[in-house]
C-alpha cells in the first residue's frame, strides 16, 4: 500500500507554514556561520490544520528494551551505545527540538517526536514536549520492540512505519525458537525501506528534503544493486563484514549476527557520552568513506594551481548525509616553504574553535521565507546550498595560490568532518546557557605533495 512518494500524505500534514514573519536582513552568512546568525529571529507563524490521527496504542504496548536484554545481551549492549537509544535524550537533539517547539508553538512536536521518540508518539505520551509524560520505555528512543514489531510501511518518509506491537517479533530469519516471544520472518527487516521511512525527512508544508538519505541511496548504484543500509551499518566495521556468533542465549550459532551499534559519523557525541569504543568505530567509518587525490602545476608567473579531488569511496549515499544542515565537512589546505613557513592556508580552525568561513564546505543549508540561509529545518522553504560528494562519485576544487619566491613547497590537504558545527553549540549556549563541550574534528582523508617554483 505504498503511496505516491511525491504526495504529502494527509496522515502527516500536521503543520502548514503560513508564511514566516519578516526577519532582519543580514548579509548572507558563510555556510559555517549560519546558526549563529539565525539565533535572533522572531517566531515563525504556523497554523495547525485538521489531520488524520497517527496510530495510537495503549501505554505499555511496547516492551521495555531491558526485557529483551535478559536473552539478547550482546545486541542490547551494542544498541544501548547507539544513537538510536539516545534519539530523544540526546543533548544535541533536545535544544533543536525545543527551539522548533517554541518557534512553531508546538506544531512540530509530533513531527519530530514521531521519529525521535516513536514509542511515546504512538502511546499518547507526546505532547507535552518536555517529555514529562514519558514512561521508562519511551525515554529510550528507538528501541528493540519498536523496530521488531514493524509490520509494514505506509509511506517512505516522515516515519510511515506501521506498528503491530504484541508477542510476534519480526526479524531476518524466522527459524529461531524463543520462550518469551513468537518469531516471524520479515523480508522488510532485510530491506533499506525499514530504515528509509525515518532516514527520509520531508518538510510537510513545502516538500523540501530535510534528510534525503534513502532517496539518494535508492537512486544510486548501491540502491540499484540492493546493497542495503543494514549491509553497511549493521556490521561493526566499515564495508560489508561478517560478525559470527549467537544473537541470543540459547540461540543458534550463526555465520553472521546483525550488529546493533548503528555506527555513523557521531564520534564527537559518542566520545562525550563515554562510549569510546563506538566513537572509534565511528572514526573508522568516516575514514573509510573518502579519499583525496591531487593534481598540481606551477604556472610561469609562479602561481600554484592545485586541484583537490574528493572521492566518496565507502558510503552508500552522499557524504555527508542526514542532518547535513548541522554537520560540516570541509577542506583544509596548507602550503609551506622549505623552511616550514606557511605561505597559504584555508580551512583552519581558529582559537574559538570556528572553521575558516572561506573554506570549501560540503553540506546542505536551507533557504527560509526571506531567502536567508538557515540551518533551522522547520523554517526551510527550499534548499539554499547543497554541495556533497555523491556515492562512488567525486567533486573537485581548484585553488590558485601565488608562490612568493623560488624554492620547494610542501602541500598538505585534509578532508575534515564535524558532526555538529561549533556555531550550533555557541548558539545553544547563548539561548539556554547549556555549555556543550567544544566539537572535535575528525580527519577523514589526507594527501600531500611537493612542488617547486
Ligand atoms: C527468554 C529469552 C528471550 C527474550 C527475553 C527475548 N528473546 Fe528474542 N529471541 C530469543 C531466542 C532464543 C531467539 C532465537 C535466536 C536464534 O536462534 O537465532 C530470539 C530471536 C529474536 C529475533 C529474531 C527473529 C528472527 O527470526 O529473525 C528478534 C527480532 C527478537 N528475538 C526480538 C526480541 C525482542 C524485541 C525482545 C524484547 C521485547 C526479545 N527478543 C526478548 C530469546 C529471547
Ligand atoms: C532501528 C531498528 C532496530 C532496533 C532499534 C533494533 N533492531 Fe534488531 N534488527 C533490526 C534489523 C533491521 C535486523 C535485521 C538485520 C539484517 O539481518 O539485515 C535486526 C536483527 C535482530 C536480530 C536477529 C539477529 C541475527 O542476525 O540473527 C535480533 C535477535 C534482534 N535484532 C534483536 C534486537 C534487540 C534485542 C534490540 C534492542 C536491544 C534490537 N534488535 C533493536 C532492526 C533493529
Ligand atoms: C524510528 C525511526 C528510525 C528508524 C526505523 C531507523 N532510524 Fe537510524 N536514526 C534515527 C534517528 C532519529 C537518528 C538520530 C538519533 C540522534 O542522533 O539523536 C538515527 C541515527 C542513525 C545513524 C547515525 C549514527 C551516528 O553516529 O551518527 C545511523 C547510521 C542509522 N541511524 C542507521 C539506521 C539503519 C541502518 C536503520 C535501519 C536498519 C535505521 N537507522 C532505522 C531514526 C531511525
Ligand atoms: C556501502 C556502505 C553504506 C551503505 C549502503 C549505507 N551507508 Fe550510511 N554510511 C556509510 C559510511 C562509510 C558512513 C560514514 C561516512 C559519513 O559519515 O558520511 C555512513 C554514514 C551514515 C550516517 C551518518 C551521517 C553522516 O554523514 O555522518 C547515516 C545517518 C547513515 N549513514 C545512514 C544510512 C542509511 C539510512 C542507509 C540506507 C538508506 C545507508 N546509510 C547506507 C556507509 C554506508
Ligand atoms: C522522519 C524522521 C525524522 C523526523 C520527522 C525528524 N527527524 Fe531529526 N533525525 C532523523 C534522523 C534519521 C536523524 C539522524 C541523521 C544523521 O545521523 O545524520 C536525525 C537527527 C537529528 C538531529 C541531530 C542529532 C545529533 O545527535 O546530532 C537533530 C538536532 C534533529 N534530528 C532534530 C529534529 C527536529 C527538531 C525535528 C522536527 C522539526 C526532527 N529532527 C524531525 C529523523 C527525523
Amino acid at each position: 500500500m505504498k503511496r505516491s512518494f511525491f504526495l504529502v500524505s494527509p496522515l502527516f500534514i500536521l503543520i502548514i507554514m503560513a508564511g514566516c514573519t519578516p526577519l532582519k536582513k543580514s548579509p548572507e552568512p558563510a555556510p559555517d556561520q549560519v546558526e549563529a546568525v539565525s539565533g535572533t529571529e522572531q517566531p515563525a507563524e504556523i497554523a495547525k490544520t485538521e489531520t488524520t490521527e497517527p496510530q495510537i496504542f495503549e501505554p505499555g504496548s511496547f516492551d521495555n528494551p531491558k526485557n529483551c536484554r535478559e536473552c539478547h545481551r550482546q545486541i542490547y549492549e551494542e544498541w544501548s551505545h547507539s544513537m538510536h537509544s539516545k534519539a530523544w535524550t540526546d543533548q544535541w537533539y533536545q535544544p533543536d527540538f525545543q527551539l522548533a517547539h517554541e518557534e512553531t508553538e508546538g506544531a512540530t512536536d509530533m513531527l519530530c517526536g514521531a521519529c525521535h521518540a516513536p514509542i511515546a508518539a504512538r502511546t499518547g505520551q507526546l505532547p507535552p514536549a518536555d517529555g514529562s509524560k514519558f514512561d521508562q520505555t519511551s525515554q529510550q528512543g528507538i528501541s528493540c520492540d519498536f523496530c521488531h514489531t514493524i509490520s509494514g510501511i505506509d509511506q517512505m518518509y516522515n516515519m510511515g512505519q506501521i506498528s503491530s506491537p504484541g508477542p510476534i517479533k519480526r526479524g531476518p530469519r524466522g527459524d529461531g525458537r524463543s520462550l518469551y516471544h513468537e518469531v516471524q520472518y520479515s523480508e522488510l527487516h532485510t530491506k533499506a525501506d525499514l530504515c528509509g521511512s525515518c532516514h527520509m525527512v520531508i518538510h510537510p508544508a513545502n516538500g523540501t528534503r530535510i534528510i534525503d538519505t534513502w532517496e539518494d541511496w535508492k537512486s544510486n548504484q548501491y540502491g540499484k544493486k540492493g546493497i542495503t543500509c543494514q549491509d553497511c551499518h549493521m556490521t561493526p566495521t566499515p564495508g560489508i563484514a561478517i560478525n559470527p556468533g549467537r544473537s541470543s542465549l540459547m540461540g543458534k550459532r550463526r555465520e553472521t549476527v546483525a550488529f546493533h551499534g548503528f555506527i555513523g559519523g557521531s564520534s564527537y557525541i559518542q566520545e562525550e557520552m563515554g562510549n569510546h569504543a563506538q566513537a572509534e568505530m565511528s572514526r573508522e567509518f568516516l575514514r573509510a568513506a573518502a579519499e583525496l587525490k591531487l593534481a598540481e602545476k606551477v604556472t610561469e608567473d609562479g602561481t600554484l594551481e592545485l586541484t583537490v579531488d574528493v572521492h566518496n569511496v565507502g558510503a552508500g549515499h552522499k557524504i555527508p548525509t542526514g542532518t547535513t544542515y548541522i554537520r560540516i565537512m570541509w577542506l583544509q589546505v596548507e602550503v609551506a616553504d622549505a623552511s616550514g613557513k606557511v605561505v597559504y592556508s584555508s580551512g583552519q580552525v581558529d582559537e574559538n574553535n570556528h572553521v575558516d568561513p572561506d573554506a570549501v564546505f560540503f553540506r546542505v543549508l536551507f533557504r527560509d521565507a526571506d531567502s536567508n540561509l538557515t540551518g533551522k529545518s522547520w523554517r526551510a522553504q527550499s534548499i539554499g546550498y547543497d554541495r556533497r560528494i555523491p556515492a562512488k562519485g567525486m567533486d573537485s576544487e581548484t585553488y590558485r595560490i601565488p608562490l612568493p619566491a623560488q624554492g620547494e613547497y610542501q602541500i598538505t590537504t585534509r578532508l575534515m568532518y564535524r558532526s555538529v558545527a561549533q556555531q550550533s553549540l555557541d548558539e545553544i549556549f547563548t539561548r539556554t546557557g547549556q555549555q556543550l563541550p567544544p566539537v572535535v574534528s575528525v580527519e577523514m582523508a589526507s594527501a600531500q605533495t611537493r612542488v617547486s617554483r
